[in-house]
């Protein structure tokens, strides 16, 4: 493959994916269409930015003939897929946005696909990535499987559901060669401090409260987001065409275990007494609908393709949390303007 087009590059995951492609494939030429929303930096890539086998592409994926004039451009030859609206406590003050970039924006891609392949599909390959929150919330025991029933329960889950349902229409309906990936959560440098690890360490830098949804009992599968992108290399190149992947690193944590954790290593990186951070810790009102525990099985990932994650979760917070120590101007940045607003509105009056 040549031309590659990845969406949403400029976001979290994206821009840990784009630079994977870029340094690791200089034969091929990728196109990283972002519409930059609040989520989307560009300062996620300045080291990649002149690289000559990288093109920035400013656009929206809800915009039809963007999307069609840029394949028309192009000729890509695969796309990966990620942008979105990715946070669920935004879909439940705005689903409708959510109902736009992940359904809608989906649809636009697959069109666009579908137009330029023409049933010419050999070599070609539709990667659509996914997250964990489709298949629901679990017990106490078992892992999501790639055949648990969906089950989304917020409107960001059922927006990825819908889109995750619509690429497999496009396979079934069309022959459009698709593979998906739905992924745990995942942390690591460059994710938006509305999240729960980059706003608790920004949080606990700056001595404010700690904001813990109900009573901190939720679990969630974490995964470092560059090993979250080596299992993207892998699938992109090695996945069954119609194919779901899942993604996890069978790491799974209660909020509160994770944030006491996360309050010894800051402890010890702010030279700060041992727990002094964790006083910043508040019960806060739990978010509407708040899925109790996901966890993951991606042994199917592990034995076809052997893929593994690289590092022990302990390792890779402390990692996190030298990137966001050592990244203080790019924290500062992003904490003006939109996102002030925002934080004021979510948390404002708890
Ligand atoms: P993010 O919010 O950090 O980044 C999303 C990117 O998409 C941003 O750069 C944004 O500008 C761009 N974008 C949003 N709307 C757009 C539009 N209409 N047109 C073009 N670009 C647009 O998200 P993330 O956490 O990096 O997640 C990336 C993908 O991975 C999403 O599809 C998400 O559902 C999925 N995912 C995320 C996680 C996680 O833990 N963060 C886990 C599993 C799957
Ligand atoms: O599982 C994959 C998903 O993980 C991705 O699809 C989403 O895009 C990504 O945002 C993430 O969703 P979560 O809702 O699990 O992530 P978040 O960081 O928002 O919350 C993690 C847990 O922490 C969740 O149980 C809610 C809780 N939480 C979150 C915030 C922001 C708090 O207790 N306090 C907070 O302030």
């Amino acid at each position: 493959m040549k031309n590659i087009l990845i969406t949403g590059g400029a976001g979290f995951i994206g821009s840990h994916v784009v630079r994977l492609m870029v340094k690791k494939y200089p034969n091929y030429q990728i196109v990283n269409l972002d519409a930059l929303t609040y989520a989307g930096n560009l300062e996620n890539l300045t080291d990649i930015e002149h690289a000559s086998n990288y093109e920035f592409v400013k656009g929206d994926i809800t915009d039809a003939k963007l999307v069609s004039r840029l394949f028309a451009t192009h000729n890509f030859d695969g796309v990966i897929h990620l942008a979105a609206e990715s946070h669920v406590d935004r879909s439940i003050s705005n689903p409708l946005e959510f109902i736009q970039t992940n359904i809608i924006g989906t649809v636009n891609l697959l069109n666009a696909a579908r137009m330029q392949w023409k049933d010419q599909f050999e070599d070609k390959l539709f990667y659509h990535i996914s997250t964990d929150e489709v298949y629901g919330s679990l017990g106490e025991t078992g892992l999501f499987t790639e055949t648990t029933s969906y089950d989304p329960r917020s409107p960001y889950s059922a927006s990825k559901a819908s889109s995750d349902h619509l690429v497999r229409a496009y396979f079934h309906t069309y022959g459009l060669p698709v593979v998906i990936s739905n992924c745990s959560n995942n942390y690591g440098p460059n994710q938006f401090p509305e999240k729960l690890i980059p706003l608790a360490i920004n949080n606990i830098k700056n001595n404010k409260p700690i904001p813990i949804y109900g009573k901190g009992d939720n679990i969630r599968d974490w995964l470092f987001v560059e090993d979250h992108a080596s299992a993207i290399d892998e699938i992109f190149h090695n996945g069954k065409n119609g194919e779901t992947y899942n993604i996890g690193g069978l790491n799974e944590w209660k909020n509160i275990d994770l944030i006491h954790l996360l309050c010894k290593i800051m402890d010890k990186a702010l030279h700060r007494a041992e727990g002094e951070s964790a006083k910043l810790i508040t019960f806060v009102k739990d978010r509407a609908g708040h899925d109790q525990r996901y966890a993951i099985d991606s042994s199917k990932l592990m034995k076809e393709l052997n893929w593994k994650p690289s590092l022990q979760f302990e390792e890779g917070l402390e990692k996190t949390v030298d990137w966001y120590l050592n990244n203080q101007k790019w924290m500062s940045r992003i904490l003006s303007g939109e996102y002030e607003s925002y934080y004021n509105t979510q948390y404002g009056d708890r």
